[in-house]
């Protein structure tokens, strides 16, 4: 089988993110700050050296601000939930993913928050001017995602983060799709939340994820409230960052995972990974393109996407065309709408969606070579509608 849904979670991981996970479950680990005993502090120190790796990558100066999450929808979830106040306004720009949209639209729905979306160009651009313009007295937060999961377009966060500063407000960007792939100086950024998930470009586990908390926030409520391994007598939830934030017994293995997938980017450098992939993402755009009667989305390639493609071939609906690829040519590919209904809005390709191939640098030019071949043979099938 070949693998192309790299944005929905990479496959395969690096050997030595494979290698740590058989040694723990080999030769055993507990849970962080549960007990005194070796396992124990196996656990903790896997979870210390991961926040540690994670902060050196986004350089980040403070561990205490890389909060670690069990996914990067439960890391936006703790950045909307612990730091919108009542009547707060926020933007969101129209690529986002389900995991911003949603929770946000359950604060508007319950009157907390006014949501505003600001409309992006049909490859899925975000126009900064337009944010800024849409800032008023109200706005406390704005977020963007890095690159959007539908058509890799990635947006100009720093130049967004400059204006929403300069006006008062806070930037959130959903790094979800660029950690790992795009380089991410957090000190630089501009941005005040930064939300990334461990299990796609930066190659841990499903059950990974993660916010950093910019210092310009100084307060944040915890979401989840529980046992944080220390200061057991207090009934009520520790205010000590990260473990505010961590209550529950953490996926230990996944973040073992995670440090290990930070360390393979970090040895493997992310420009030459990023070379690589986009070389493989360039050949499949120049292979498609070429086809009578298909459409794709966002930019060309180029510096302004990561290696995700998303099309549609004239007379096919996305599942039909995915499940073919599947069944007939072995091509695992995503179809549909990817959960960012919005985005689809913007590129008008509601209620159907597109297909979506986004390899990475373990694809090989051959799998390129028989994906396009795969698609290509559909696109000359004669319709019989
Ligand atoms: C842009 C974006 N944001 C958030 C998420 C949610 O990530 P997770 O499923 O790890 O919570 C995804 C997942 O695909 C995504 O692509």
């Amino acid at each position: 089988m070949l693998y192309l849904d790299n944005a929905s979670t990479t496959w395969p991981k690096p050997k030595r993110v494979r290698a740590a996970i058989r040694d723990w479950l080999d030769n055993g680990g507990g849970s962080p700050g549960r007990g005194g005993h070796a396992f124990a502090q196996r656990a903790g120190n896997v979870v210390s050296n991961t926040r540690r790796a994670l902060a050196r990558f986004f350089n980040v100066p403070s561990e205490n601000r890389v909060i670690l999450c069990p996914s990067a929808t439960d890391a936006l979830n703790l950045a909307f939930k612990g730091f919108l106040n009542e009547d707060d306004h926020v933007l969101i720009s129209a690529m986002e993913h389900n995991s911003v949209v949603r929770p946000l639209r359950g604060l508007a729905r319950d009157r907390r928050i006014n949501l505003e979306v600001v409309p992006c160009d049909t490859e899925g651009r975000l126009d900064p001017d337009d944010v800024c313009h849409r800032i008023n007295d109200q706005t406390r937060l704005v977020v963007v995602s890095h690159a959007s999961n539908v058509t890799g377009t990635v947006q100009p966060v720093e130049i967004i983060g400059e204006q929403v500063r300069a006006r008062g407000a806070f930037l959130l960007v959903d790094a979800a799709q660029t950690a790992g792939l795009l380089p991410i100086n957090f000190q630089t950024f501009n941005a005040d939340l930064l939300v990334f998930s461990g299990h796609k470009g930066l190659f841990g586990l499903q059950g990974t994820g993660g916010l950093i908390i910019g210092d310009r926030i100084s307060a944040l409520r915890p979401w989840r409230e529980g046992g944080t391994g220390f200061n057991s007598l207090a009934e009520e939830q520790p205010l000590v960052w990260p473990e505010a934030f961590e209550a529950g017994t953490p996926n230990v293995p996944g973040i073992l995972s995670l440090g290990e997938g930070v360390a393979f980017v970090a040895e493997a450098g992310l420009s030459a990974l990023r070379q690589q992939e986009m070389e493989r993402f360039a050949r499949l755009w120049e292979g498609l393109q070429e086809l009578d009667g298909i459409t794709l989305y966002g930019p060309p390639p180029g510096e302004g996407r990561v290696p995700i493609l998303s099309f549609n071939l004239k007379g096919w609906e996305p599942e039909d065309v995915g499940n073919i690829l599947n069944h007939n040519h072995g091509v695992q590919v995503r179809t549909g709408l990817h959960c960012a209904p919005l985005a689809h809005r913007s590129l008008g390709t509601v209620p159907m969606g597109t297909i979506r191939l986004s390899p990475n640098h373990f694809t090989t030019a051959t799998e390129i070579r028989q994906t396009v071949a795969a698609i290509r043979s559909m696109a000359e099938t004669v319709l019989p509608w």
